[in-house]
């Protein structure tokens, strides 16, 4: 027999978040991305944390309202626009759905399986998704791309213009992965247009509130809570929280399911996404990064706020 996870109450909710942000909020470890030069100006004791419930309450502390860049957390809302369109099997066969154990740009893991990216959600297969988007030109794909995570946040979202450039003018290497993938046959549209969309995409900026929106979509079933928009089918969510299980924080992704054990998501910006099917979304923000590219108090706040609120998706 299963026991259903419950949502746990408002005063629970707000107590967990205001604990959590004061036991972590002075934490020095970790160090901003720079390897994409504008990352490594945004304030380090940035920290915030807010939680969007699948009957869509709102719960925040913290620096929940300033713009980042969404970064590699959007692979995740990548993945399931191109589930929408093409289905689960399509993405399977064509992109995979397997943990690469290897860092999230690594070519190696594309050459270990035959130009497979293995996941949706290292850079590789993220590259490989977005070229599976259905559009006659770049600006069509990117914008089908911008809307759709709006319909997810509930609200217009625009790119950082500073990221972006700053990307684009270092990408070298994910050119080289997109180049990769095309000689491999695993690059469905013309691989730099598809880097520049990516890259792109990565520069769309969120706030914490948002990204906990995003992922209350995902934790609804595909609706979003606040806007009650469907936006994504519900045969599609459990193939995309399966896959944050089991690459979202790439090399530690065992580490992250053995501690916080649920479908989450990092990016470089500092983001950190937690989603509990059915019941919440943990959205955190904090730029320094541990050495494999997760937000240290992003972790360890949403490890504990799913501790202290019994939201393991292991436990039964
Ligand atoms: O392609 C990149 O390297 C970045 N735009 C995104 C990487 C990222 O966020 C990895 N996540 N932790």
């Amino acid at each position: 027999m299963t026991q259903e996870r419950t949502l746990p109450s408002p005063e629970a909710i707000q107590s967990a978040l205001h604990e959590t942000h004061a036991k972590f909020k002075d934490l020095k470890d970790g160090v901003n991305a720079s390897y994409i030069p504008a990352l490594a100006e945004v304030p380090s004791d940035l920290f915030g944390i807010a939680v969007v419930t699948a009957d869509g309450g709102v719960y925040e502390v913290g620096d929940t309202r300033y713009g980042f860049a969404i970064e590699s957390i959007s692979k995740v809302f990548s993945m399931a626009l191109v589930m929408e369109e093409m289905g689960p099997d399509a993405i399977h066969a064509k992109v995979g759905a397997d943990p690469t154990g290897l860092p999230f740009n690594s070519v190696i893991a594309v050459e270990l399986h035959g130009g497979k990216p293995l996941s949706p959600l290292v850079n590789a297969g993220a590259m490989s998704t977005v070229s599976l988007v259905k559009a006659a030109t770049a600006q069509e794909r990117w914008q089908k791309i911008l809307d759709g995570y709006g319909r997810f946040a509930g609200r217009d979202l625009t790119i950082n213009e500073d990221v972006y450039e700053s990307e684009a003018a270092t990408n070298f290497h994910n050119r080289g992965i997109a180049w990769l993938l095309y000689s491999y046959g695993t690059m469905y549209s013309d691989p730099i247009e598809a880097c520049d969309v990516y890259t792109r995409q990565c520069s769309v900026a969120i706030t914490a509130l948002d990204l906990a929106t995003m992922g209350a979509t995902l934790a609804a079933g595909g609706i979003n809570p606040v806007t009650k928009d469907r936006v994504i089918s519900p045969l599609n969510t459990p193939h995309v929280l399966a896959e944050m299980t089991m690459e979202g924080l790439y090399d530690s992704s065992g580490d992250w399911a053995y501690t916080a054990a649920l479908p989450g998501k990092s990016g470089v910006g500092g983001g950190l996404l937690a989603v509990v099917p059915g019941v919440l979304a943990i959205g955190a923000f904090a730029p320094p990064l541990d050495p494999v590219g997760n937000s240290v108090k992003g972790v360890l706040a949403a490890t504990h706020i799913a501790n202290v609120l019994g939201l393991n998706i292991f436990a039964g």
